[in-house]
């Protein structure tokens, strides 16, 4: 956290101006909020297609009036260059994060997830490259990790895409790193591995796990584990993602630009398990689950296990996890409690 806490400081004392597109959205609305507690100029895109009006409304509502006078929203599409070169006009650092998330939402409609995953992508490279900010970090995935067996996942060693939204992931990390050749401008990779935290849609036929068996055991339904539970994962609290997004926009050192980083806690955590450390969490928020969890297929796209080395990030960023599986799901729970109350 030395790292961070530095940063925190410097950036208090001269503040940038941010782009963060798809900031209505989970990662997005989250990234705002810490930057404008840090008394940033931020400047959001999205158009609402995953997003919530209501993230913003709730972030508002967790800063100071002045904090949220520094806010500027664009209700705008990656897929137009005019509205990505709109946004970009006098941006410091752009942390992109529009993009139409979930492996089944690509398998069921790959046209939709190309045209923003990859034409928006490139259109927000060439306005970032074009309004000369200093640097475009950007969301990749650890989808690209793909059908590689290895276990703790590095950097330089990915399999074959398994989705088409892992494809997608994937150009971006071709084309961010042609952009850094070609133009000699600074891009940051950010493969999240299932982040999760408070603002993270619970609802819809995509959601995300962690949020989908939350409000399913809150609301009393059953819970599907897609094959036996055994399959793994490296859940990240969404405050260690946005530590590292800052940290990489940022970074000084010209050796850790123009990479790509696992953004992660490097633990690994069964579906099983997860499901047990959300009873037990929400047991302690007054909410009982006695229902056991129901097995079906396994789901077509997915990896079987997942699990990040971090040690790059910890290297080259100084970056160092705030909160692991169990600290993140307390620290979550709360919101999902309130959320889910007033649905
Ligand atoms: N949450 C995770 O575990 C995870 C894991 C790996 C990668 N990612 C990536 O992180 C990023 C953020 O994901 P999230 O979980 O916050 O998802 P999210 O769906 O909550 O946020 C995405 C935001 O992008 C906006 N958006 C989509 N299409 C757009 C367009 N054409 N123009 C403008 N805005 C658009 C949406 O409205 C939404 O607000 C995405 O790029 C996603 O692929 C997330």
């Amino acid at each position: 956290m030395i790292a961070y806490q530095a940063l925190q400081s410097i950036l208090r004392d001269a503040p940038k101006t941010w782009l963060v597109t798809g900031v209505a959205g989970f990662i997005g609305s989250n990234l705002l909020e810490t930057l404008l507690k840090l008394d940033q100029r931020v400047v959001g895109l999205d158009n609402f297609a995953t997003g919530h009006a209501r993230n913003l409304d709730e972030v508002r509502t967790l800063v100071t009036p002045e904090q949220w006078a520094r806010f500027m929203f664009i209700d705008g599409d990656i897929r137009k260059l005019d509205d990505c070169r709109r946004a970009c006009e006098g941006v410091d650092y752009v942390l992109h994060q529009a993009a139409l998330g979930s492996v089944p939402r690509s398998l069921d409609d790959p046209i939709t997830s190309n045209a923003t995953n990859i034409d928006g992508f490139l259109n927000m490279l060439v306005a970032a490259r074009d309004a000369e900010v200093k640097s475009f970090t950007y969301a990749a995935s650890s989808s690209t990790y793909g059908d590689h067996p290895g276990l703790p996942k590095v950097e330089d060693t990915i399999g074959k895409p398994l989705s088409p939204y892992a494809v997608t992931k994937y150009v971006n990390e071709l084309y961010a790193e042609v952009f850094a050749r070609s133009y000699g401008f600074s891009t940051m990779g950010l493969r999240y591995f299932n982040v999760f935290g408070k603002r993270q849609d619970p609802n819809g036929a995509y959601a995300a796990v962690i949020p989908k068996w939350t409000a399913a055991m809150i609301q009393g339904e059953d819970v599907f584990i897609n094959g036996d539970g055994e399959t793994s994962r490296d859940f990240c609290f969404v405050d260690n993602a946005v530590q590292v997004n800052l940290l990489a926009a940022t970074t000084p050192d010209p050796a850790a630009r123009n990479q790509v980083y696992n953004v992660a806690v490097g633990g690994r955590t069964s579906l099983n398990q997860l499901f047990e450390a959300l009873r037990q969490a929400l047991g302690e928020n007054g909410v009982r689950y006695h229902k056991r969890p129901m097995h079906r297929e396994f789901r077509a796209g997915d990896v079987l296990h997942s699990q990040a080395d971090i040690g790059k990030a910890e290297r080259l960023l100084g970056y160092a996890s705030s909160h692991d599986i169990h600290a993140g799901i307390k620290a979550a729970m709360p919101w999902y409690s309130r959320f889910l109350a007033h649905e």
